[in-house]
């Protein structure tokens, strides 16, 4: 992009997100700090990019012909997909005709919504270590399918995010439930899975990889320092930055997301997800967009993971450099309701280096996320120690 126009002018440069969750949410907010009209798209109102941002629309986003329409009826110059359950045959077909640009490409969002595409890609076409993996889509399959790979195994729907429908399972006899709750929780209602094979790891990190365009206008690869979290059932309740990790395990680990971020192409900030065990690294999965483990980048860097997407999807330099060592610490709602309330704020925010994010849901359950705490100190144990002590304070009603 050459230039910015105004907001709600017919100069405008309108970005539509396909999603508006608390990612999509400070996507928003980085991109009206730049001047730039946004649209945030989801299925339901008043999500929490809805509330920052211009004009909003409530569709089913993998109904294509609803997709469509709205597309064309606001032409934005560019689409910014938040999530992975959109209708992605539409982003290919509107990028192909020159309507909007698809950040960071239609064919990236297309093969990283299902596990099946990213996979062949990396594992078969680039040739980069990751787990052991098998197909299903019916019960004999998946027994077959177990089998060869051995226990213990992962088996996850290939379209879910969030750990949803995931099971690890460790003998034959918890096959049938793991085949009942992937078919249960999956985003469509014939069930495809995936079987992995266990990785043994150290650690796992977020390689936040960045696709952005130098002072010379040719896109290279900026890394941000490795993110290390915790996930508990296929969800993230912790993160930390940076997570210390051998030279050559950190520079195996930038050449996997280099190799992986260039084929998928564009421009924009994808989080690249990795197992390390000492100085090896094997892939695990890679959003073309904003991670939630990345939400640590708040406190802990001069531009944050939002405000580096913006900035390269919109053609400007972009800084990877962290300022403090930082964590984070998810909020749940803990409870099922609307109009939750959150109180001993003043004594959570009472914790040195510390900081909140309340996205503003209107709907809670048990395990959703409603905000993140985050925190700075000398090291990141003394971080996730703040983060955790403010997550915890945080009270909801
Ligand atoms: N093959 C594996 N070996 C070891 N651990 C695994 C494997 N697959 C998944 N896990 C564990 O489960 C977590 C969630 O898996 P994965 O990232 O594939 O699921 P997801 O539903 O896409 O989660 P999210 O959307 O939160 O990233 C991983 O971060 C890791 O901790
Ligand atoms: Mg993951």
């Amino acid at each position: 992009m050459s230039k910015i126009g105004t907001p709600l002018s017919s100069s405008a440069l309108k970005v539509m997100l396909l999603g508006g969750g608390e990612l999509g949410k400070e996507v928003v907010i980085a991109l009206q700090r730049l001047g730039v009209e946004t649209i945030v798209v989801d299925r339901y109102a008043n999500t929490p990019a809805m509330q920052v941002a211009h004009s909003s629309h409530v569709i089913n986003m993998t109904d294509a012909q609803a997709l469509r329409q709205l597309i064309h009826s606001i032409r934005p110059q560019i689409i910014v997909p938040e999530i992975e359950a959109i209708a992605t045959e539409v982003l290919l077909e509107i990028e192909e005709q020159h309507i909007s640009r698809v950040v960071p490409t239609a064919r990236a969002v297309n093969l990283t919504m299902n596990r099946g595409g990213i996979r062949h890609l990396v594992a078969e076409e680039l040739q980069i270590a990751t787990s052991a993996y098998r197909f299903a889509t019916s019960l004999p399959e998946l027994r077959e399918a177990c089998a060869a790979i051995g226990y213990p195994c992962f088996i996850k729907p290939v379209m879910s995010s969030s750990g949803k429908g995931q099971s690890r399972i460790t003998s034959a006899a918890e096959i049938e439930n793991a085949w009942e709750y992937a078919n249960n929780s999956g985003r469509v209602n014939k069930c495809e899975v995936i079987v992995e094979a266990q990785i043994d790891f150290d650690f796992e990190i977020t390689l936040l990889t960045v696709r952005a365009q130098d002072e010379n206008g040719v896109i290279q690869s900026y890394f941000c320092n490795p993110i290390g979290h915790r996930q508990v059932s296929g969800d993230y309740v912790e993160s930390w930055q940076p997570q210390v990790m051998s030279e050559q395990a950190l520079i195996n680990a930038k050449e996997i997301a280099h190799k992986v971020t260039e084929n998928l192409g564009g421009t924009g900030l994808f989080g690249v997800e990795l197992f390390v065990k000492g100085d090896m690294v094997w892939f695990s999965e890679v959003s073309p967009r904003p991670h939630d483990t990345g939400m640590v980048t708040m406190i802990t860097q001069y531009q944050n993971e939002f405000e580096l997407h913006s900035r390269a999807i919109l053609g400007l330099p972009v800084d990877t450099s962290q300022r403090e060592a930082g964590a984070s610490h998810v909020i749940y709602a803990g409870k099922d309701g609307r109009a939750l309330e959150y109180s001993n704020l003043r004594q959570a925010l009472g914790y040195p280096h510390s900081d909140l994010r309340l996205f503003g849901k209107p709907e809670g359950f048990v395990k959703r996320r409603m905000g993140v705490a985050l925190a700075y100190a000398d090291d990141t144990h003394d971080a996730r120690r703040i983060a955790a002590k403010v997550a915890e304070t945080v009270k909801v009603l």
